[in-house]
């Protein structure tokens, strides 16, 4: 078969990074290897996202470089493709297609199992759009993966119906939807045997899983099962479907790993109120408390926005005092970016961007300092890290600790996809760094 090259640019949430990853795996049978850059790449591939503002014109943007691409490479007498996927293609589909002629491709999240066919009519020299939200699910139709990682995702629930006032995703995602449990935990397998030791179980709304009678708690016990993984992670969650169940696997389950990331967006009821997030700061800081019970040493994350139409200062203030109470361990924060077509987009009361950008400042500084002395209080202690990826210099390997963090380490190849216990050294905002304890004995064991 002739042998082809695969650029894909992924930008968004981890959903986007998965799909990229089976993107990859379903052109794979095609002849399609993966490539870093786009320069001499036969398929060029924009995985994109639309959740705030600029995303539509950063993917016009990239598309004029791909496009200088195209033109250099079809006189050189080849054929490449440009396609768009992901969000934006699903939300502004339509304007691609007709403002940029040199695209081949735009196509939405939950199509993209069709890529070989939509391949096939882009080499015959036909336009394509696809951005259906097809009755049979995508996930029916997907390969198993071409390579295999020590810490993989797998996506369990898609789409979102909760319509929070600020956000697309309801829109370019689609209705909630959630596999079958026998499929996931068959995919949960194969990653296994490709020497996965963690998974992350992904949704948009990951703790709505609702697959025959498995709810979310069944399949992370169903997941623990599966010899070879020793560590399991979901997200994103949603406080609503934070039930008790859910609370208890965190002390039922050891696999399961003490971190959470539970987005709060605001502190004040008001504009909790006005963001369709129907639950109350109490009740957020109440689901908080019984987590804590469950499994003291739980790392906490989130992501907020600030400037939301409405806001005021005392609001503002609330958020504040939230994040205080909490203490989180890392955290996004955003400011409002009005969303074409989502309700909050036509509301009253928009906040001046320089106020936006005040709260903003005055926030970070909050859940940087949280972080930094999150990450400090860990610097002394031995943590087991997953080497899951390879460090910037020869020699050394990044990884993972129980709670999130990423930690350098000076460590020989062999390490790659296990899980070694690190003395931690130095702390940092960002991240920390160690030196690995187990003794050269221990190592050889592990790896014969
Ligand atoms: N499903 C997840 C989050 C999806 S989007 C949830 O329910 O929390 C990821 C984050 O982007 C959101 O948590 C929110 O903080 C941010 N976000 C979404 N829409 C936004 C907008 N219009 N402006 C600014 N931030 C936004
Ligand atoms: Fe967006 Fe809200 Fe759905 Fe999360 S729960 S994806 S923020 S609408
Ligand atoms: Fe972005 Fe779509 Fe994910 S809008 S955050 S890529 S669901």
């Amino acid at each position: 078969m002739e042998k082809k090259k695969l650029y894909i640019k992924t930008w968004g949430c981890q959903m986007n990074v998965y799909d990229s990853q089976k993107m990859a795996d379903v052109l794979f049978p095609l002849g399609y290897a993966p490539v870093d850059a786009p320069d001499d790449a036969d398929l060029m591939i924009l995985n994109t996202c639309h959740i705030r503002e600029k995303a539509t014109e950063k993917v016009f943007s990239d598309l004029g470089r791909l496009r200088d691409i195209k033109d250099a490479r079809t006189e050189e007498g080849k054929k490449p493709l440009i396609a768009v996927a992901g969000c934006v293609a699903q939300a502004e589909g339509d304007v691609i297609m007709k403002r940029a002629k040199f695209v081949d491709m735009v196509f939405g999240p939950q199509t993209y199992h069709l890529l070989p066919e939509m391949v096939l009519q882009a080499n015959g020299g036909e336009r394509v759009i696809n951005t259906d939200f097809p009755v049979e699910s995508k996930f029916d139709h997907l390969p198993e993966a071409a390579v295999g990682s020590p810490s993989a995702f797998l996506s369990v629930q898609e789409g979102c119906d909760k319509f929070c006032t600020f956000c697309v995703v309801p829109y370019t995602r689609g209705s909630e939807f959630s596999r079958p449990p026998e499929q996931v935990i068959e995919e949960a397998k194969r990653l296994a045997g490709q020497g996965a030791k963690e998974i992350t179980l992904l949704g948009q709304n990951v703790n709505a899983y609702h697959g025959g009678d498995y709810d979310l708690a069944d399949l992370i016990a169903a997941v623990a099962e599966i010899g070879g993984i020793e560590r399991i992670r979901y997200m994103t969650s949603h406080p609503r479907d934070m039930n008790d169940r859910l609370i208890g696997v965190h002390r039922d389950i050891p696999q399961l790993m003490p971190f959470l990331h539970l987005p709060v967006q605001s502190g004040s009821d008001r504009i909790l109120e006005r963001m369709n997030r129907k639950h109350t700061a109490a009740e957020y800081l109440d689901i908080i408390s019984k987590i804590r019970k469950a499994r003291a040493d739980i790392a906490l994350s989130s992501d907020f926005i600030v400037g939301f139409p409405g806001e005021t200062d005392a609001d503002h203030q609330a958020t504040m005092e939230l994040a205080r109470q909490v203490g989180y361990a890392s955290c996004y924060s955003f400011k409002y970016s009005p969303r074409p077509g989502t309700p909050g987009a036509v509301m009253d009361g928009m906040v001046p961007d320089a106020v936006k950008d005040g709260r903003l400042q005055e926030l970070q500084a909050l859940l940087f300092a949280q972080q930094t002395r999150f990450n400090e209080n860990t610097a002394g202690k031995t943590m087991p890290v997953l080497f899951d990826r390879k460090g910037q210099k020869p020699g050394q390997l990044l990884g993972k600790t129980p709670y999130m963090q990423s930690v350098y380490v000076d460590a020989s190849e062999r390490l790659f996809g296990e899980i070694v216990d690190v003395e931690i050294v130095r702390a940092f905002q960002n991240g920390l760094s160690g030196e690995i304890v187990t003794t050269e004995a221990a190592l050889s064991q592990k790896s014969a």
